[in-house]
């Protein structure tokens, strides 16, 4: 295991409901190493996205931490970390430059300087030419390429993808795991990658980390052994389908220990 980047320690999580405390979290540790491409696979509603939001600093935990480069960040957002959401989370009226120049601004980097940054990873994520657009003038896909060079611009160490392409059609969600992969080779930021798709998450981690129905528990930690860089024809290896198959199993027997 490479050097922690990252660490989750003891993180517990209830959300107050009209019908009592809902446990989402119960005394949850992960450890994230630096540069490793680290994948969270569960079913639905069982935690994945408040253990993203805790780690990002969205969510406060009601007890444990987050431990980043040595440093105590329980609670704090920033830090080079940056978050590509499920549901895109644009803003409608930016144009497709501003959005993703957006993070800069914030930081006080001058116009020019944000705007140069801004176009090139704009050309890098495939929309040269949409600068002037807005999101709703574009499609799913393009819309989340421009989620993707938005948390890119800020240059994070930390990469945080909460099912950034959940909500794609299969072709569209293909060709952008080959170019986020593309990016990732450049200059392999650390990345923790949310999804329930098996595939998605064999294709593109290097270590996949499947959590039970809520009260997310951790079920298995796995190493993806195929090489990069990835193509088509790793989906198509012998021991990428059986991966995919002991996956299914866990998580259905997983399933079957819902209280
Ligand atoms: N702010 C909140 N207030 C109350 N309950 C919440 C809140 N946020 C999440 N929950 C509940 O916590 C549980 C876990 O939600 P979470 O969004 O973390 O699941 P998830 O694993 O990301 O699911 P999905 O795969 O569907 O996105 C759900 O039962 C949800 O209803
Ligand atoms: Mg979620």
């Amino acid at each position: 295991m490479p050097e922690v980047k990252l660490a989750v320690r003891n993180v517990s999580k209830a959300f107050r409901t009209p019908t009592g405390s809902l446990p989402v979290l119960v005394d949850q540790s992960l450890n994230v190493g630096d540069r490793e491409f680290l994948a969270l696979l569960g079913p639905s509603g069982c935690g994945k996205s408040t253990l993203l939001r805790i780690i990002d600093g969205l969510v406060q935990p009601d007890s444990g931490e987050v431990i980043q480069d040595g440093r105590n960040v329980t609670g704090r957002t920033g830090f080079g970390k940056a978050m590509v959401f499920q549901t895109f989370d644009l803003f409608p009226w930016r144009t497709v430059l501003d959005n993703v120049a957006f993070g800069l601004e914030v930081r006080g980097v001058d116009r020019k300087t944000r705007h140069e940054r801004a176009r090139r990873l704009i050309e890098q994520v495939g929309l040269a030419g949409f600068e002037r657009s807005f999101p709703r003038q574009l499609s799913g896909g393009m819309q989340q390429r421009v989620g993707i060079a938005r948390a890119l611009a800020v240059d994070p160490d930390i990469l945080l993808m909460d099912e950034p392409f959940g909500a794609l059609d299969v072709m569209t969600r293909e060709v952008l795991q080959d170019e986020l992969l593309g990016i990732w080779q450049q200059d392999r930021k650390t990345v923790v990658f949310v999804t329930h798709g098996v595939e998605e998450a064999l294709y593109l981690a290097d270590r996949v980390v499947i959590y039970s129905p809520r009260p997310a528990r951790v079920c298995a930690d796995l190493t993806v052994p195929f090489p990069r860089p990835r193509s088509e024809e790793t989906r198509w290896l012998p021991a990428f389908a059986e991966m995919r198959r002991e996956i299914g199993e866990i998580l259905k027997q997983a399933g079957k220990g819902r209280p």
